[in-house]
């Protein structure tokens, strides 16, 4: 398990500065302070970890979708015509991919998987996915109405006067009304919804009857 100190994450922050465009960048900066917030509420021994992920999240989000199949190529990464139909979903999986090629010292399985699934979510998150997951939603630069609707919603919950039990299930509802928005928003827009989103939502629809 590899230590994160501050000093790394600073540099990080400089480096991801030079590659993003100021806007970009902002939203990358608020959801590393997101992911703060929610570590000190479900595991306050990811934080280091998770401020990583949020850093290098979509440090590849501003290539174009062409730009992204040529990163593929060279990252050996398949590319489904699927894909090409959602072309926002590439992020993901190049920046995913980039960390031990460009940044080694954040090439931890912890990070990689957190950016690796922080569009589609999947089946079967981790906590550290659903929160960075979770932090790229709700995140203070946000101001779109469904981001707004659903920080109000989380944390106008109180999640800090929550037992754990209650708080664990606070997060799975959160997951589940942000997998509403974005299938609703997709469906609208006539672009397909990725398989691992219908299925993270099936499942935590189940847990949530479940419970
Ligand atoms: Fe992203
Ligand atoms: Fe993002």
């Amino acid at each position: 398990m590899i230590e994160i100190t501050e000093p790394m994450l600073d540099g990080l922050r400089e480096s991801v500065l030079s590659r993003l465009s100021a806007k970009r960048f902002r939203h990358t900066v608020a959801v590393e302070q997101m992911v703060v917030r929610l570590c000190e509420l479900y595991c306050p021994d990811q934080t280091a970890r998770l401020r990583a992920a949020a850093l290098l999240h979509d440090l590849t989000k501003e290539l174009t979708p062409a730009e992204q199949e040529s990163l593929c190529a060279s990252l050996g990464l398949p590319v489904s015509p699927q894909d090409r139909l959602a072309p926002k979903t590439f992020h993901a999986r190049t920046a995913a991919a980039l960390i031990p090629e460009e940044f080694p010292e954040f090439a931890d399985h912890v990070i990689v998987s957190a950016v690796r699934w922080h569009t589609t979510g999947r089946r079967e998150m981790t906590l550290t996915e659903k929160l960075l997951y979770l932090a790229d939603y709700i995140d203070e630069s946000r101001s779109f109405e469904n981001c707004v609707l659903l920080r109000r919603y989380f944390w106008g919950a109180g999640p800090q006067e929550l037992t754990p039990e209650r708080r664990e299930a606070l997060l799975r509802d959160t997951l589940i009304l942000s997998y509403d928005m974005t299938i609703r928003d997709l469906l609208s827009e006539h672009a397909p919804v990725a398989e691992e989103t219908i299925e993270a939502r099936n499942e935590l629809l189940l847990e949530a009857a479940q419970a």
